[in-house]
């Protein structure tokens, strides 16, 4: 595994202002949400820190740990077979292969609140190798950014923009309109999104509370 955590992206990343949880109790507490998901718990590093009625947490321990805090002992294929509740909030974090998360992605479509939202970390990875699937570095944020580009691709009009901050927080504004992805084929390579990654993933700075409220 290499050691990645002395890069200037993963360093900018990881001492951001604004943080995932930031964002999540940010929208939580702006609509008065009840519910919230997160699909990919880990050590409960964001899910402790939300702060919502109602939390489920959805880890199957993939990565050899899990904590007390998890609610779902299950992968996000298992846990969406067998439920039907709506959640206000969705934040997407478990498995970073793209074709995964497009899954999730579809399913969170089918079990988000009218006026929810859905959330996905790392969809603007540091480099090309964090983002190499399968896993090589320490630093990993995988090919999330694949899943963005497909999801845009499937709905171009879709209210949607990644924050640049903490690893890059991708927000979908819920809309009964939006449309699964249905075709997994990528075109584009790591150095052409790298090259265009302000258009492709909708990158808007997000570098201060005040930066936030002026986006969402
Ligand atoms: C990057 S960690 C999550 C970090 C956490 N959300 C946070 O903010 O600190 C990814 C987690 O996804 C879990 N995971 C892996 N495959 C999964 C799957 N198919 N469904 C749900 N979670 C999965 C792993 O066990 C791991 O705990």
């Amino acid at each position: 595994m290499i050691d990645n955590r002395y890069s200037r992206a993963f360093i900018k990343n990881d001492r951001s202002i604004i943080k995932r949880s930031n964002i999540i109790n940010y929208l939580i507490d702006k609509y008065d949400y009840k519910n919230y998901l997160e699909i990919g718990i880990f050590d409960a590093f964001t899910f402790k820190d939300v702060k919502c009625e109602l939390k489920h947490g959805v880890d199957p321990g993939a990565e050899g740990h899990i904590s007390d805090m998890v609610t779902h002992q299950m992968t996000s294929d298992e846990f969406f077979a067998s439920t039907d509740k709506i959640y206000d909030l969705i934040f997407i974090d478990g498995l970073h292969y793209y074709q995964q998360v497009a899954i999730d992605i579809n399913n969170a479509l089918q079990h988000t609140a009218d006026n929810g939202y859905i959330l996905l970390h790392d969809c603007n990875p540091c480099d090309e190798l964090s983002q190499k699937v399968p896993r090589e570095s320490i630093v990993w944020n995988g090919d999330v950014w694949k899943a963005w580009l497909l999801f845009r691709q499937a709905n171009p009009n879709a209210e949607c923009f990644v924050l640049d901050t903490d690893f890059g927080i991708g927000v979908i504004k819920f809309s009964k309109d939006l449309k699964p992805i249905m075709s997994l084929e990528t075109k584009i390579d790591y150095n052409e999104f790298e090259e265009n990654k302000t258009e492709l993933l909708n990158l808007k700075s997000c570098q201060d509370k005040e930066e936030l409220k002026g986006i969402l």
